[in-house]
């Protein structure tokens, strides 16, 4: 039954709904851009068609023509010709806990029964070179190279051995982006005569990137940081990184800091984050062209992704010049000069837009895996993986319209090349066996339910009949090219335009990849035309790009305010099957599609996290970075819970999680307000869980301490710090069950 399905499946996709088009093409232009020495091309398809397959939504589609057997069916395949083992004869998980009411206060709210506790807030010193925090600070640049960094995001714990580890780990934490007027309280940030102070953009700086601090269990069952730790780092916008696979030492990334192409210092704007099988810690630069400013002549992808024409988003180039060290600032503007790319900072942002790699148990140098593309990563994260089989990691493009990407390795999995937690490794050298080879994928999504992964290779063929390389005007074997316009060529590979990717996370058992669709305002009704971010003569040399860009069954909703969520399986021969799995809604709208409720109504999804119990059992939890909408008026950020297990899919609804299963859904906490609520892991033994509350504001509670209850309303107004909440059971079960 599977075999003869797959070959049903495995047929063209034209075969199952012949009037798509997806390779329409648009008006074709062409403009050079001679510092780039490739052509631009403009020409743009579609992601579907205005015909009538976009009136058909995937399930009339499955209905009409492969019915509902075929869907649920196509539910059950899994990778590696393994029938999704998700175990239907046992009795699912069942989430123990009474879904909590929406809040809106200057508090963390958990479930009855459980516990919360802020640690590592921003600020928290992490050896004795930094003084100890209290309310009025004034950070220095020393001071924040030493502490805690501000904005916590993505994160991931490292154990230091296996014994201890749901007591002591290493936990790796991204310190995204920073809040000026907390960080500068009570006198803001400065910039006389329009110049900002250098030890302002300094302290600024090192307030970025990411923290590396060593956790412990109290013997009162809540958690601290050790500090002095021999573990404890910083790696900040400032700090040497190594450039490796195919962008390293080509002429893409030459800079005056680095002649060879081969380093460049610091990331930024680390959003979420992944992980690796031999023990490291991927951290992903997300928002980081607004940084940087180009005032002359911009490549292409300068355009592309949005760097600023006028100011970095701190006017830290503002603080170039005297008392400048080796150029510490004169970097973040990339202006061309008149010389050689080797002699001015042109190529800088080319440095940045990648996952990096860093070993949380050494001080070795982090390395930036370019293989892995070049955009505004969200995260990187690992899907399964199998000895002798290679490698394969999830990394989306959090903006409006852009997409979803799979890096799979070219080596296969060596279990032997995971060194015991702890233990002296080399682990960047194992990743770069992993990590610099491989073939880098774009996703693209059919109306029939299925999905295919088309490869952004310089060979690689254009739906217009080009290699990819020529389609980008690049020399034939230029993958540094291609990496460098990772979203030209998946624009011209025909990717579908989606509604910002944020986080993944796949079931270790069945497979299935789940990806948050977080919200999207430019995404038009069916029938309108796309829009493109090149047109308009400022734009004129830029890739193309999707301004707007119609529904399509993959993104239905126009004017997507509240997100979705969809997952998929993947299947042989670089296809995919995917479903939606719940939307996003206020529990009152008319569009309210999976017929979400006060307990459970949630808009734009964020973190995500598939939480293995075992036996092919586990909890989804995902996390919210809303505003502006009905459900914010309703409940701050928070995080929900559902086992996916104990869904009935499959029976024709828009999405998995419907009307008919409301009581499986449920909000589990909630964070403070103005807050977002992200990051996300618990122990290996599932009695602590620990998320991160970004952006607060008017939290916590004591402006002075570092750990104290996270649920304590905040009496008057205190200098906001984003932290680490570590949530218990008090009766020190397991969370959520
Ligand atoms: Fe930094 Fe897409 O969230
Ligand atoms: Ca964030
Ligand atoms: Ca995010
Ligand atoms: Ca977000």
């Amino acid at each position: 039954m599977l075999r003869s399905l797959d070959i049903i499946l495995s047929r063209p996709r034209h075969s199952l709904v012949t009037t798509i088009n997806p390779w329409r093409v648009r008006g074709y232009n062409v403009s050079r851009d001679v510092e780039d020495h490739r052509i631009h091309n403009r020409s743009q398809n579609l992601p579907f068609d205005e015909v009538v397959a976009r009136h058909l939504s995937r399930r009339q589609i499955l209905q009409g023509g492969l019915g509902l057997a075929a869907l649920s069916m196509m539910g059950g395949f899994g990778l590696g010709g393994s029938n999704g083992a998700r175990a239907q004869d046992k009795t699912p998980l069942a989430l123990a806990f009474e879904s909590i009411l929406g809040s809106r206060t200057d508090a963390v709210v958990v479930p009855a029964g459980y516990r919360a506790q802020v640690l590592i807030p921003w600020g928290t010193p992490l050896n004795a070179r930094a003084s100890d925090w209290h309310r009025e600070l004034v950070m220095t640049p020393a001071q924040q190279a030493n502490s805690v960094g501000m904005h916590h995001d993505g994160m991931h714990a490292f154990p230091l051995d296996l014994e201890n580890a749901s007591r002591r780990f290493l936990l790796a934490l991204n310190n995204e982006y920073i809040d000026q007027d907390a960080l500068w309280a009570p006198r803001g940030p400065t910039q006389p005569d329009g110049v900002r102070p250098a030890d302002e953009v300094r302290t600024e700086i090192n307030a970025h990137g990411v923290t590396i601090v060593e956790i412990q269990r109290q013997n009162d069952g809540g958690w601290a940081h050790v500090i002095d730790s021999p573990y404890n780092r910083r790696i900040t916008t400032a700090t040497p990184i190594r450039l490796s696979g195919p962008v390293a030492g080509s002429d893409y990334v030459r800079t005056r800091y680095s002649a060879d192409g081969t380093r460049t210092r610091g990331t930024n704007n680390n959003c979420a984050n992944g992980y690796t099988p031999w023990g490291t810690y991927l951290t992903c630069e997300e928002n980081w062209p607004e940084v940087f400013v180009n005032t002359g002549e911009r490549f292409s992808d300068d355009a592309r992704l949005g760097l600023p024409t006028d100011r970095g988003r701190y006017g830290w180039e503002t603080a170039a010049g005297d008392g400048e060290q080796d150029d510490e600032f004169a970097r973040f503007d990339v202006t061309p000069g008149e010389g050689e790319a080797s002699e001015d900072y042109r190529n800088e942002a080319r440095t940045f837009g990648y996952v990096v790699e860093i070993d949380p148990y050494t001080q070795a140098m982090a390395m930036k895996r370019t293989a892995l593309g070049r955009f505004r990563h969200e995260g990187c994260w690992p899907g399964l993986v199998r000895a002798g089989e290679p490698l394969t990691f999830y990394t989306g493009h959090d903006s409006r319209n852009e997409y979803i990407y799979k890096f799979v390795s070219a080596a296969n999995w060596d279990p032997a090349d995971a060194p015991k937690p702890g233990s002296e490794a080399d682990r960047l050298a194992i990743g770069s066996r992993y990590l610099d080879e491989g073939t880098l994928y774009v996703a693209r999504f059919d109306e029939d339910g299925r999905g295919e992964w088309l490869a952004l290779t310089p060979g690689a063929a254009t739906p217009t009949g080009q290699t990819l390389a020529a389609a980008l005007n690049l020399e034939a074997d230029d993958a540094a090219g291609v990496i460098i316009h990772t979203c030209d060529a998946a624009d011209l590979m025909g990717a579908t335009p989606m509604d910002r990717p944020e986080w993944s996370s796949v079931d270790p058992v069945s497979g299935e990849v789940y990806f948050t669709l977080t919200n999207n305002s430019k995404r038009t009704a069916d029938g309108t035309d796309a829009t493109f971010t090149n047109e308009g003569a400022a734009l004129e040399a830029s890739g193309a790009g999707y301004a707007t860009a119609p529904t399509n069954s993959a993104n239905p909703r126009a004017d997507n305010e509240n997100g979705h969520i969809i997952r998929w399986r993947e299947q042989s021969d670089n296809r995919f099957a995917w479903e939606i799995f719940v939307f996003g809604s206020d529990a009152g709208a008319n569009d309210n599609r999976s017929g979400l409720t006060p307990g459970n109504q949630f808009a734009s999804p964020d973190g995500l996290w598939y939480d293995e119990r075992g036996e092919g059992q586990g909890i989804l939890w995902f996390q919210t970075d809303n505003s502006d909408n009905a459900v914010a008026e309703y409940t701050n950020d928070q995080l929900l819970a559902v086992v996916p297990g104990a869904l009935d899919s499959g029976r024709g609804s828009d999405s998995v999680i419907d009307a008919d299963n409301q009581d499986q859904l449920k909000r589990f906490a909630a964070g403070p307000n103005d807050c977002e609520v992200t990051g996300i892991f618990a122990t290996p033994d599932r009695t602590t869980l620990f998320i991160n509350i970004q952006h607060p504001g008017n939290w916590p509670a004591d402006g002075d301490a570092l750990t104290q209850d996270a649920t304590q309303v905040a009496a008057g107004k205190v200098r906001p710090r984003a932290a680490t909440v570590a949530i218990w059971k008090e009766d020190g079960g397991q969370i959520g069950v």
